[in-house]
């Protein structure tokens, strides 16, 4: 059901409109009531045209267009991933992004989705523990406090009950913004020195460092058994956390293999190594945890699903929030064809505006 109900007029979500979504919804009730979405439509999975995302790569980051339909709705994405630009003052990720009525082809949403894209990665690592991550698990580390780290913690307090963090950045000013951010919110933080130390005890661990390179964030003698890894920052060619012998090791979970398999931490494998698509699991078509001391990896990269999930939901809070902007994005023309004659009569209006 359509928004709004004339189809020229496209419903815009400014970065201030989805900040005042986000904190009148609250944000652990956003995490929750978007994970619905995203588990709704991992169980339809069959229905999504899927396509891995189409990248531009550069020396310093990449730009991508992540697209993706159910058939009745069309859904992208454009996103960037820049290391480098946290030192000039900018985010390492911005987005934005349109859902389309397929029948038509008209836009019915153009969101910002910087801040929603780390809602729904949250949400969706979430989603991925609930099922994967050992029973009771109540501690977790993360690994690289940036723009993704408080956004993680809550969707693992809202979905999965964790309650300990153990942070650990190379900037501790990150370390340090990242806690006092968190603060009041029923986590028990610690602070800590090194990632060796804030692995240690902890039931899951979530890596989101960023660095344009094959990184070595976790080698395998910090990965005891039973642990759940949350990989949510090697997610380009040449751009990984982890070491391969914690690979070989763990059973991996991906969203769509064909993308993981050129961008994720799989690409340090064979094209043939084993994984599960976490689409099944969440169908109960494959089994996530088998065992206590099993080791599971969420090998996040982030796919286009996730972001047609997202933008679903923000557009379902609309007509009772009314937190958007009408945007003038379609031109409208009275007679469909007369596309010329209405830059005739704006520039008769111009004219007429300027001899009063
Ligand atoms: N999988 C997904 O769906 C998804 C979605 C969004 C972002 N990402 C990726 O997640 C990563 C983090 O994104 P962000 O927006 O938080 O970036 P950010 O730049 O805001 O934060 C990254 C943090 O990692 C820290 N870091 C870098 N190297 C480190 C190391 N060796 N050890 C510990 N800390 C280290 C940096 O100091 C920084 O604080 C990026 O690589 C991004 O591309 C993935």
């Amino acid at each position: 059901m359509p928004v709004l109900p004339n189809l020229n007029i496209v419903p815009f979500i400014s970065v201030e409109n989805m900040m005042d979504l986000v904190l009148s919804i609250g944000v652990e009730t956003f995490l929750k009531e978007l994970s619905t979405y995203i588990e709704a439509d991992f169980r339809r999975w069959e229905t999504f045209d899927k396509v891995p995302r189409i990248a531009s790569h550069s020396r310093e980051g990449v730009i991508e267009l992540m697209p993706t339909s159910d058939g009745t709705l069309y859904g992208f994405k454009y996103v960037n991933g820049h290391p480098k630009n946290t030192r000039s003052g900018r985010q390492t990720v911005t987005a934005f992004g349109v859902l389309s009525d397929v029948d038509s082809g008209y836009p019915l949403l153009f969101s910002e989705m910087t801040i929603l894209t780390a809602l729904r990665t949250a949400a969706t690592s979430a989603v991925a523990a609930k099922y994967l991550a050992p029973e009771n698990a109540d501690c977790m580390a993360i690994i690289g406090n940036g723009a993704q780290s408080e956004f993680q913690a809550i969707a693992f307090k809202a979905l999965v009950g964790v309650r300990k963090l153990r942070l650990y950045d190379i900037d501790p000013h990150a370390t340090e913004r990242c806690a006092h951010n968190l603060q009041g919110l029923g986590f028990d933080i610690r602070a800590c020195a090194s990632s060796e130390e804030a692995v240690e005890g902890a039931h899951i661990i979530t890596t989101a460092t960023a660095d344009k390179q094959n990184a070595t964030i976790l080698t395998d003698n910090m990965v005891g058994p039973g642990v759940h890894i949350n990989a949510v920052g090697g997610d380009c060619p040449g751009k990984t956390e982890l070491h391969r012998d914690i690979l070989l090791r763990s059973d991996i979970f991906v969203e769509y293999p064909q993308q993981t398999r050129i961008e994720g931490e799989i690409q340090q494998m064979p094209a043939d190594h084993p994984v599960t698509e976490l689409w099944q699991v969440i169908a109960g078509l494959a089994v996530g945890r088998r065992s206590k001391d099993q080791v599971t990896l969420f090998d996040s990269v982030g796919f286009a699903t996730e972001d047609f999930s997202a933008l679903r939901y923000v557009r379902d809070q609309l007509a009772a929030t009314g937190l958007y902007e009408n945007l003038d994005l379609l031109a409208d023309p009275d007679e469909p064809r007369d596309l010329f004659g209405m830059l005739l009569r704006r520039q008769a209006l111009r004219e007429q505006l300027a001899s009063r």
